[in-house]
């Protein structure tokens, strides 16, 4: 695709090549990323970062990556902050705030608003998350991360074994995910999940007809064999219809080291999009497996930044003008000593 000037609204929209492009232009950015070098390529431009609805990680790390390439940031983080709670509707908010910004982060609770709130900006507008439809970024970084991981064990994104553990339902990170994954070969996928909270039956059929094998199974302990990957998700209760039925599965799968030590081989990695549910009810991925070496949470939350330096520069096509406005970072930062680690 031509990423110049155009919005990202879903994964949708990617071909391999657009998705192998993203990753390359990410591998770019670590240096910037990780303090060793500063650039100002985007300085003067402004990103309007429209959050209406809770973020940490999407919205800080959309924010810190135009930073890190010396734009501005400004933010809207709750709809009663903003002025659609006087009625103001979606067309009339993007053509004002297209005309304050240079690009658009939006999340929204509604499946399909960014897309008619990009409809009517003039600048191009990037998807954080809409409803339970998509998370497209959150899906590049998930995969970007799988590509490394596969990668320190001379294995590639092909021929993949992945479990995906949770609410596969109102999941819009695993169903981004699952979209993107059809751009790969010979995937073997098993979807874990309470029978109500199963995967959308057209995202099942899409993987089944790009030749992956794809199985359903109902416990945690009958799925976890066999796997390279185990991605799990938390229940999005804010999404269920009362707060009585998202309860009826808080807490039902949960992966701790006593049950990956038993059911995983030794290097199967961990990911979870996060924010995982710490509270005791819940705790979808244990605390206990914080020190187990395969946790990639943290590791997919550092290379989210890096994917997303590389929308803002693709979008913008700066691309090639990155390294030229380049210099080297002279203040102390303790990132530089851990850069090994990232
Ligand atoms: N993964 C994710 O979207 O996290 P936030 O809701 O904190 O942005």
């Amino acid at each position: 695709m031509d990423f110049v000037g155009n919005h990202i609204l879903s994964v949708g929209q990617f071909q391999r090549s657009d998705v192998n492009r993203i990753f390359s232009v990410a591998d770019r950015m670590r240096p910037y990323a990780m303090r060793k070098r500063i650039t100002r390529v985007l300085e003067g431009a402004i990103v309007s970062n429209m959050f209406f609805e809770p973020s940490t990680r999407t919205r800080v790390s959309f924010g810190s990556a135009f930073n890190l390439l010396g734009g501005e940031v400004r933010e809207t983080t709750e709809v009663k902050a903003s002025s659609l709670t006087k009625g103001e509707s979606l067309y009339d908010t993007a053509r004002v705030l297209s005309g304050y910004s240079d690009v658009i982060v939006m999340r929204h609770p509604e499946a399909g608003s960014v897309a008619e709130f990009a409809a009517a900006s003039r600048v191009p507008v990037i998807n954080g998350g809409d409803g339970p439809n998509e998370h497209p970024s959150q899906a590049l970084l998930d995969l970007y991360t799988m590509r490394e991981e596969l990668r320190a064990q001379d294995r590639s994104l092909d021929h993949l074994r992945i479990a995906l553990i949770g609410d596969l339902r109102y999941g819009r990170a695993v169903h981004s995910l699952c979209k993107l994954l059809c751009l790969y070969d010979d995937i073997h996928i098993h979807f874990i999940s309470p029978p109500e909270l199963e995967i959308p039956e057209e995202i099942s059929l899409q993987l089944r007809n790009h030749g992956h094998q794809v199985t359903q199974f109902h416990r945690l302990e009958a799925g976890i064999h066999g796997v390279d990957i185990l991605y799990v998700t938390r229940t999005q209760e804010e999404r269920f219809p009362s707060q009585d039925e998202a309860d009826k599965y808080r807490g039902l799968f949960r992966l701790n080291e006593s049950i990956y030590t038993q059911h995983c081989e030794p290097n199967t990695v961990i990911m979870h999009p996060l924010p995982r549910d710490s509270r005791a009810q819940a705790q979808e991925l244990d605390e206990d497996l914080n020190q187990n070496p395969n946790l990639a949470i943290f590791r997919q939350t550092d290379n989210g930044v890096l994917v997303r330096m590389a929308l803002f520069a693709l979008v913008l096509n700066v691309v090639e003008e990155v390294d030229n406005h380049a210099k080297p970072v002279t203040w102390f930062t303790a990132k530089r000593n851990l850069a090994e680690k990232m």
